[in-house]
C-alpha cells in the first residue's frame, strides 16, 4: 500500500531538515549544510512493512512553487493522502507564505479533496514566548484555511523544532492517520500490556522511531500510571534516535536496551522486522527477562 505524503512551505522553512532527521537519522547539528531542493525530491519510505510512504518534499522557492501550481498542478496535488505545510515562525513574508498555502489548499480541493492537512510552525526553538506565539500563529492559519471552503477533514496544527522532541510528535500524529490497522495494533497492545502487568506498552517503527500505536491506560491505574509525563512519547523517539545515532559513530548497532532503576523498569526490544516495543513497568517483582520472554511469545502475533 503506497500513501502519497506532500511537504510543503517556503523555501528555507526547515522541510529537508525535518525529512532528514526523521526517516534518515541525521543530528539537527548537520541540517544547515543541507542544500535548497530543486524542484521536487521524491522518496520511497518503507513503513511498517507493507506501508510505503511516498514522500514528495517540494523545493519551495517561487519559481518552483509557481511551477507547482500550474504546469505541474495535476501531477502534485492528485492522490495525495497528506499533506505537510511546514510555515517559518519567524518568516518576514507570511503574506506571500499564506497566499502560496491557500492556492495550494485550493489544488487539494480539485484534485484530492479528502487528503489530510497538517500545519507545522516550525523552528520554535526561535522564539521566546512559545506558547503565545503558537496560539497566535494557530488561530491566523486557522482563519486562513476557513478562508476558502469548509474542508471535509480537520485542519490540525503542531508547533515544532528540529532542536527538541516536538517534531517526533507531529509526525507521529501525521503517519498515525496512514496506519490502517492502528486501532486493532492498541487494542494487542493493550492485552500485552495486561499480561506483563505493565504500566504501558509502546510500538515504535523501526528506522524513524515513531510512535505507532500504544496501549490505553488499564481503567485501574494507580497514582503513578496517571502521573506519566504526556510528552514521554516523544522524548523516548528522540533520545533513542539520538542514542542510535551514537551507535553509528561508534560502529555499532542498537538492539535492545533494559533498564532497573528503584521507581520502574523497561525493556525495548525488537518486536518484527519494522517495529520495536517499549514495556514500561512499576511493580518491582517483574524481571526484566521475563518481560523479554513475553515480547519473544509475541512476536507472531504482531507479525
Ligand atoms: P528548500 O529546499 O529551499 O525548499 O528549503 P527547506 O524548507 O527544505 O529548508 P531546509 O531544510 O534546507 O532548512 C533551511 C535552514 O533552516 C537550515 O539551515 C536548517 O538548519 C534550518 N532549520 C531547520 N529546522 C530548524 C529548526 O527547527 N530550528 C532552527 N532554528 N533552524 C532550523
Amino acid at each position: 500500500m503506497k500513501r502519497k505524503v506532500l511537504l510543503m512551505g517556503a523555501s528555507g522553512s526547515g522541510k529537508t531538515s525535518m525529512r532528514s532527521l526523521i526517516f534518515a537519522n541525521n543530528p539537527a547539528s548537520l541540517t544547515s549544510r543541507l542544500g535548497a531542493t530543486i524542484d521536487v525530491e521524491q522518496n520511497h519510505v518503507r513503513f511498517l512493512g507493507d506501508l510505503i510512504l511516498n514522500l514528495w518534499d517540494c523545493g519551495g522557492q517561487d519559481a518552483f512553487m509557481d511551477s507547482y501550481l500550474t504546469t505541474q498542478r495535476s501531477t502534485i496535488f492528485q492522490q495525495v493522502g497528506v499533506l505537510i505545510y511546514v510555515f517559518d515562525v519567524e518568516s518576514q513574508e507570511m503574506h506571500k507564505d499564506l497566499e502560496y498555502y491557500r492556492d495550494c489548499l485550493e489544488g487539494l480541493r480539485q484534485y484530492s479533496p479528502n487528503a489530510a492537512v497538517f500545519l507545522l510552525v516550525h523552528k520554535m526553538d526561535l522564539v521566546r514566548d512559545k506558547g503565545v506565539t503558537f496560539d497566535r500563529k494557530k488561530q491566523e492559519l486557522k482563519e486562513q484555511s476557513d478562508k476558502g471552503y469548509p474542508r471535509p477533514t480537520a485542519i490540525t496544527v503542531f508547533g515544532t523544532s528540529i532542536y527538541d522532541e516536538s517534531l517526533y510528535r507531529a509526525w507521529s500524529s501525521i503517519v498515525h492517520t496512514l496506519i490502517p490497522n492502528a486501532a486493532v495494533l492498541s487494542k494487542h497492545l493493550t492485552m500485552f500490556a495486561a499480561a506483563c502487568s505493565a504500566t504501558e506498552v509502546i510500538l515504535f517503527e523501526r528506522t524513524t522511531f515513531l510512535v505507532i500505536a500504544t496501549s490505553t491506560a488499564r481503567p485501574n491505574a494507580t497514582d503513578s500510571q496517571s502521573d506519566l509525563d504526556p510528552t514521554r512519547y516523544e522524548r523516548t523517539s528522540e533520545l533513542i534516535k539520538a542514542f542510535k545515532h551514537s551507535c553509528s559513530r561508534v560502529r555499532e548497532e542498537f538492539h535492545s536496551l533494559e533498564m532497573e532503576l528503584p521507581e520502574f523498569t523497561a525493556v525495548l526490544d525488537e518486536m518484527t522486522k519494522n517495529t520495536y516495543v517499549l514495556i514500561v513497568v512499576h511493580d518491582p517483582t517483574i524481571e526484566t527477562a521475563a518481560l523479554k520472554f513475553n515480547v519473544r511469545m509475541a512476536k507472531k502475533k504482531f507479525e
